[in-house]
């Protein structure tokens, strides 16, 4: 039917006469000459009838927008002035000798052109026709050559490619599990994989050295941009490698890969400690493109009589920090109303600044509603810890450390983005160095990354302060998302049982986990691994902001699909096979 791709053709293929199949992008009316662009997923071309061909020509006069076609042409050079730069084909149109419709097609939901006035909820209904828009195709073009990228250099490198369960167990990352009624065990459920955790490290307790693979994970979560309930990880083992290995092998990984795809040369990643990420971004995922850092200032602070930070100052669980936003002092009052309502969401009870109009002109260059409760020469030690210049804003946040951190670390993101300091390019880096638990709000214990992962330091002393336990894992981030995070692993079994103490698992540990602390017991290799976030990649890479647009089909931020209308009710009679009866709903 074809002899080429629309987007593939140009001034090389001048003289030839093609054969293309694609679906009418446009359709323009010249006094008396039709131009079609004609779409199919390697780009646009234009292809031109005009009334000496009569069939065709008429043809082309009944088609619309999206009517599917089959043309043959004679490729020829545009007229002079008529060459479209902004069109990879533009150099060129193919003059049409025939026209063959293939199909015709309802009037689209919405102009593939205009889809951003669609609404997102449209665009998700009729998928189909919003990934036939170019940048779509383009995007899940690149998903496809990473995927292949990812497979040949970790094929290369020894990782063996193996299918772990879908229908399995729970597996705990920290979200809720999606379930699943086993119709063969009554009231048995089945839980969809967060990860393939358990069972990669299964792999290497059964010898297979090097596993990888490219797999879908499920979690029912709280959604956000970077967030799908099911995604893609490219997730990784290997036994008898240190982290070192593991970090270096990615790290490469990565780099080939920005530079295959993108032609981009990714700097060394530098490594960073949780504890100093978090001290200079309040963040254990910082955007290293942007060049604002916290400055801690709670011994300034410490004397002073202002009781919003003397307080915070003289609290070992609390912080005090200023973070300085360059040219920010322009900012007007009710800009910065809206931060400090931005701030209030995270928990921060207000948001004191000082702008520094002249700072030669010392406290009369200055204007805060702060300044009068503090005396000059800690305001002086203050802007001169923060490096405050002449234009500049400074910002501080006094109360417990997440709070302050929470708060001003979303805060130097979005004054970042709106004051357009953050730079162009990629930014990524590994933090390590993380604690092994956290309280959660009940106060319970929880792991920061998994239970398995391998802590720094002895059972005893994990038990005797879980609080102080030092985890041997490491993320990577880039360009503030976390795309990837992986350890190294428990590989015996007292220990392993010592982290499900600490978590407070107890007998519990052996109903969950007995087969795992089995394993352990018969000659597990030391491991350990990473698991990278294929979607979040993929859209760091394609330079959107929502991994809902690297996917092909995604899920609504209500975790449902618009396009199949999933999740819906089912039969009596499969309730009934399932052994369920469902609950009235709550009020
Ligand atoms: P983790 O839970 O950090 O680690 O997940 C690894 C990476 O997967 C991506 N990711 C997600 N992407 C889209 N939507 C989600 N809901 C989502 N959740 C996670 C992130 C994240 O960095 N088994 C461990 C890995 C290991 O230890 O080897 C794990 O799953 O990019
Ligand atoms: P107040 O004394 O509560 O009126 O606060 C005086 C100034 O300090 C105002 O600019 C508040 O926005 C700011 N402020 C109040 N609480 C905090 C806090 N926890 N962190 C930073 N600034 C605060």
């Amino acid at each position: 039917m074809r002899s080429h791709y629309c987007g593939d053709l140009s001034s090389a293929n001048v003289g030839e006469t093609v054969e293309l199949c694609g679906w009418v992008h446009r359709r323009r009316d010249h006094g008396g000459v039709i131009f079609l662009d004609v779409r199919d997923r390697s780009g646009l071309v234009q292809v031109v009838y005009d009334p000496d061909t009569q069939d065709s020509f008429a043809a082309a006069d009944k088609v619309r927008n999206e009517f599917v076609l089959r043309m043959v042409g004679k490729v020829r050079p545009r007229m002079e002035g008529k060459v479209n730069t902004d069109l990879a084909t533009g150099e060129i149109e193919v003059l049409g000798s025939s026209l063959e419709i293939l199909n015709a097609s309802a009037t689209p939901p919405f102009q593939l052109d205009e889809y951003s006035e669609a609404g997102e909820d449209v665009r998700l209904k009729y998928r189909y026709m919003d990934l036939r828009r170019p940048e779509m195709q383009q995007r899940l073009q690149m998903r496809s050559k990473v995927s292949s990228f990812v497979r040949n250099y970790l094929e290369q490198d020894g990782y063996l490619d193996v299918e772990t369960p879908t229908l399995t167990a729970a597996t705990p990352e920290g979200a809720r599990d999606y379930l699943v009624p086993s119709r063969t065990q009554p009231g048995q459920f089945f839980a969809l994989p967060q990860s393939p955790q358990v069972f990669k490290q299964l792999l290497m307790m059964s010898g297979l050295d090097k596993y990888y693979q490219i797999a879908r994970c499920y979690r029912d979560e709280d959604l956000r941009a970077d967030r799908q309930p099911e995604f893609t990880q490219i997730d990784i083992e290997a036994s008898f490698l240190s982290s070192l290995d593991i970090m270096n092998m990615a790290e490469r990984m990565l780099s080939e890969l920005f530079q295959s795809i993108l032609g981009v040369e990714l700097p060394a990643f530098p490594v960073m400690t949780y504890g100093e990420a978090m001290r200079l971004y309040g963040s254990d995922k910082p955007d290293l493109r942007n060049p604002m850092q916290f400055v801690d200032i709670a011994d300034l602070m410490e004397g002073v009589e202002f009781k919003v930070f003397n307080g915070p100052a003289n609290d070992a669980e609390s912080r005090v920090v200023a973070l300085r936003a360059p040219g920010g002092s322009a900012l007007s009052r009710k800009v910065i109303d809206g931060y400090t309502e931005f701030a209030g969401r995270y928990g921060a009870k207000g948001l004191a600044y000082i702008k520094v109009n002249d700072l030669a002109a010392g406290a009369e260059g200055l204007q805060s509603p702060i300044l009068k409760f503090l005396p000059d020469d800690v305001v002086a030690a203050v802007l001169e810890r923060a490096g405050a210049q002449t234009g500049d804003i400074v910002f501080f946040g006094a109360d417990k450390t997440g709070v302050v951190n929470d708060a001003l670390g979303a805060l130097r993101n979005q004054l970042g983005a709106d004051l357009g300091l953050i730079a162009d390019g990629f930014a990524p880096l590994w933090v390590i160095d993380w604690p092994m638990f956290e309280k959660s709000r009940s106060g319970a214990l929880t792991s920061v990354h998994h239970p398995f992962t391998r802590p720094t330091c002895t059972s005893e002393e994990l038990l005797a302060d879980p609080l102080a336990a030092k985890a041997d894992a490491y993320d990577v981030v880039l360009n503030g998302h976390e795309v990837g995070g992986g350890s190294a692993r428990i590989h015996e079994e007292p220990l392993q049982d010592a982290v499900f103490k600490a978590l407070g698992l107890g007998e519990q540990a052996q109903v969950k986990f007995g087969f795992l602390l089995d394993a352990l017991k018969f000659g597990c290799p030391p491991h350990g691994g990473i698991a990278i976030g294929l979607d979040r990649l993929i859209m760091l890479m394609a330079g959107t902001d929502a991994i809902r647009d690297v996917i092909a089909f995604p899920k609504t931020q209500t975790a449902s699909c618009l396009l199949t209308e999933a999740p819906s009710a089912v039969s009596e009679t499969q309730l009934s096979e399932l052994h369920l009866r469902l609950r009235p709903k709550a009020p």
